[in-house]
Formats: structure tokens, sequence, C-alpha cells
């Protein structure tokens, strides 16, 4: 049986993932360890990551605050990048390139029937805009940022529908999950 596809993120109360140069700070100053970590860790068994993701990643060396990601995970990480790169860059990461539908299937492939989580506003957009995503977790902080990445951009895009699943509040934190409308 194939697993979700899944979209967790931190979010500005004014809808950005990441600041302007990619700052996530502002996501650890404002969250606390998440008791649903765990869960969600042990439900995913793949990730697909844009580049400036993987970037963002190798440079900080601290947890992406994606909530399938505690630090103790383990699983194959894949990369969408244009680029040539390969695992002799980082052995842990496998580095792809291509359609975005056939990402999305090598890693749902890999993740042997767990949730394939998708980091990165440009190749989830992509999957919104494909039908590919299932799920979007949404932890909304109470800080505006004013700009930088955000959660989705809606250029050219036709509209995705979602439907509200649950919401929830823990101490400073406001949890929203959603259902991908096909
Ligand atoms: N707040 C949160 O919970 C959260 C979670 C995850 C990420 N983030 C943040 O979100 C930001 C990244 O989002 P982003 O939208 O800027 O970038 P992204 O989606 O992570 O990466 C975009 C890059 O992926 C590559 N790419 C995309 N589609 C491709 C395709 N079909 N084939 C090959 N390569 C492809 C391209 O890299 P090349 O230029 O190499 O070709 C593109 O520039 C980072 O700051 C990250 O830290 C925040």
């Amino acid at each position: 049986m194939s697993g979700k596809v899944v979209v967790h993120r931190s979010m500005s109360l004014d809808g950005f993932i990441a600041g302007p140069d990619h700052e996530m700070d502002w996501i650890f100053e404002h969250t606390a360890p998440w008791e649903g970590a765990e869960e969600a860790m042990a439900a995913t068994g793949a990730m697909l990551s844009g580049r400036h993701t993987y970037d963002v990643g190798q440079r900080s060396r601290r947890p992406e605050t994606s909530a399938a990601d505690g630090g103790a995970w383990s699983g194959v990480e894949f990369v969408l990048t244009h680029q040539a790169r390969t695992e002799h860059d980082d052995p842990a990461a496998v580095f792809l390139s291509g359609d975005v539908a056939q990402a999305v299937a090598i890693g749902l492939e890999s993740a042997g029937g767990r949730n394939l989580e998708v980091l990165g506003t440009d190749i989830t957009v992509q999957g919104l805009a494909r039908g590919l995503v299932d799920e979007i977790y949404v932890d909304v902080l109470p800080v505006p940022l004013g700009a930088g990445v955000p959660l989705y951009a809606t250029e050219g895009m036709t509209p995705v529908h979602l439907e509200p699943v649950d919401a929830a509040s823990s101490g400073t934190v406001t949890s929203l999950r959603f259902r991908v409308r096909r």
C-alpha cells in the first residue's frame, strides 16, 4: 500500500515559511518541541526537498522544522535540482532532476508504504499543481515577518481546494490540517 504525500510547515502569521534570506531562527524561537513529532517521524518513510531547502539544512546543520524531522529520523532524502550533483557530494542524499511527478513516485516507493514529506515552496507548488499532494499541515506562529519565502506562490497557478480536517492550539502555536480535494 502506498503512503501519503504530505506537507508540514511552520508559517509566520503573514504566510511566510522562511525569511528573505531563508532565515529560520524565528521558527525555533516560537516553537517548543512538538508532541506529535515522534509520531509524524515514524509515519515518514522518505523526504523530497527542493535544492534551496536542502542547502538551508546543510548550512544551519540543525533539524528542519518539519514535523517529520526530529533529528533521529532515518530514511532517504531526495533532493530535486537541475545542478549536476551526485551522492559523492553528500552520501546521505539522493539527487534527482526532472519531472516532479516522477520524483514523487520514486520517493513514495522508497518510503515503503509510509509517507513522503515534501519540503520547499517551489516543489510543493509544483506538486499541488499536479495533484500529487494529499495533506497539508501548517503550524501558525504568532510572528509577522513582512517578507520571505511564501507558504504558497499563486502566480500562474490554478486554485487548490482544501478541506479543513483539524485545528488545535498548543502554547503559542495554532496547528491546522487540510486534505487536498481532488
Ligand atoms: N517553515 C518550514 O516549515 C519550512 C519547511 C521546509 C522548507 N522551508 C524553507 O523554504 C525555503 C525553500 O523553499 P523554496 O521555494 O525557496 O525552494 P525549494 O522548493 O526548496 O527549492 C527550489 C529549487 O529546487 C530545484 N527544483 C525545483 N523543481 C525542480 C525540478 N522539477 N527539477 C529539478 N530541480 C528542481 C531548483 O534547484 P536548482 O536551482 O538547483 O535547479 C529550485 O531552485 C527554505 O528557506 C527552507 O528553509 C521552511
